[in-house]
């Protein structure tokens, strides 16, 4: 423990005993007997290597530096020469990845789905795979190199990590079977969703920093209270302005995310056979539930700020629209 220590402290060549030995592993030497006392002892720290910046360690070498320099470039650099083909990757995909990740890329259990979904990104629910979701091809090689087989990351060989990395492109329909992948072509690959990223653009984002005239600190505040209903939602009054009934527009703001498209078994909007057991309990029972939330509608469809009179215009607005 102090010796350890010490290492740490070459360059001073002393070091307060007392400092290491707080940890009781090396209560038996230096500070042990002594009253308590701050006793100062020299040693000789074996000097390995010439000391780095600040005095403390040594400057890496490159093999250290080359041990972790291990990323790889959308453009391929940092693959390492080599290659596997999608016939082998098959082999080695079922022996260390189907467990966990499913013969077809499909996921067992809760481990990640890593194949298909492919146009599910702009769904309600979408399925982020490497095929439907990941830019380019270089950061499967690198994934699958530094972190997977889960249990024992780093235990594959390049030429292993290109077949598997090959086979997972193909159970993604991105390769055909007899393809090979190597250092060469890795980069050449093009994922279906490159062009899906893009800096973020909302305005809050891109604040422009603030030199003069700047908000007195003291005056904002972070709160988590829904803003003041007095204020009328400005989508609401977009959508009134857009000839909209008030109904029409607090349905669009607030309850059209699930009774639009059916989220979370929402009756849809229109459709009578979802409604008619709800009408026929009556109107007064479809406002309190909107009202008060029912099963996984929040109450108020989530925006507390509406008024019980905002929630009954929009429940008269979606009764109506049965009527067609
Ligand atoms: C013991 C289970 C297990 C095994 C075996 C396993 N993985 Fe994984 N894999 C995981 C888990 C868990 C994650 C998520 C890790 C995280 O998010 O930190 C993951 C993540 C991944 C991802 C990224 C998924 C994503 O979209 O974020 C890929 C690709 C992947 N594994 C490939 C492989 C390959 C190839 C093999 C075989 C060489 C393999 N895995 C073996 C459990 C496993
Ligand atoms: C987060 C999704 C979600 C939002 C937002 C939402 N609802 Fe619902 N709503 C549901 C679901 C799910 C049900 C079915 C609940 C059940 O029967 O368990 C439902 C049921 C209803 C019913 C029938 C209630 C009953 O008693 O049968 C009405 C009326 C209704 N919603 C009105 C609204 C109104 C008005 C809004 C907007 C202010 C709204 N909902 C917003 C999910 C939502």
């Amino acid at each position: 423990m102090c010796r350890f220590a010490s290492g740490f402290l070459k360059g001073s060549r002393v070091a307060l005993v007392l400092a290491c030995c707080v940890l009781a592993a090396c209560g038996g030497e230096g500070a042990a007997g002594t009253g308590g006392e701050i006793q100062v002892t020299e040693f000789n720290a074996p000097v390995v290597q010439p000391a780095g910046h600040y005095g403390y360690g040594s400057d890496a070498s490159d093999a250290e530096i080359a041990g972790w320099d291990i990323d790889i470039r959308p453009d391929g650099l940092g693959l390492p020469p080599g290659g596997g083909s999608v016939e082998d990757g098959e082999l080695l995909y079922e022996d260390q990845c189907a467990i966990c990740h499913g013969s077809f890329g499909e996921g067992v259990g809760r481990y990640p789905v890593i194949a298909g979904g492919q146009g599910t990104l702009t769904e309600s629910r979408p399925e982020k795979t490497v095929g439907s979701f990941w830019p380019y091809a270089s950061t499967l090689w690198d994934y699958i190199h530094r972190a997977m087989p889960f249990a024992e990351p780093e235990s594959l060989s390049d030429d292993e990590v290109y077949a598997i990395s090959a086979y997972v492109l193909y159970l993604n329909d991105l390769v055909d079977y007899d393809f090979e992948l190597n250092q060469d072509n890795l980069a050449s690959i093009e994922m279906p969703n490159k062009d899906g990223f893009f800096v973020d653009d909302r305005p809050d984002v891109n604040n422009e920093l603030c030199m003069i005239n700047c908000k007195d600190p003291a005056a904002i505040e972070i709160t988590s209270e829904p803003a003041p209903s007095e204020a009328p939602d400005p989508q609401v009054q977009s959508a009134a302005v857009a000839g909209k009934s008030p109904g029409e527009s607090i349905y669009q703001q607030a309850c059209a995310l699930c009774h639009a498209s059916g989220v979370g078994d929402a009756p849809i909007l229109g459709e009578r056979d979802a409604w008619a057991e709800r009408i026929a309990a009556g109107r007064d029972l479809m406002i309190a539930s909107s009202i008060d939330g029912k099963g996984v509608m929040p109450p108020k469809g989530g925006q507390l700020q509406l008024s019980d009179e905002d929630i009954i215009a929009a429940v008269d607005y979606m009764i109506e629209q049965l009527a067609n």
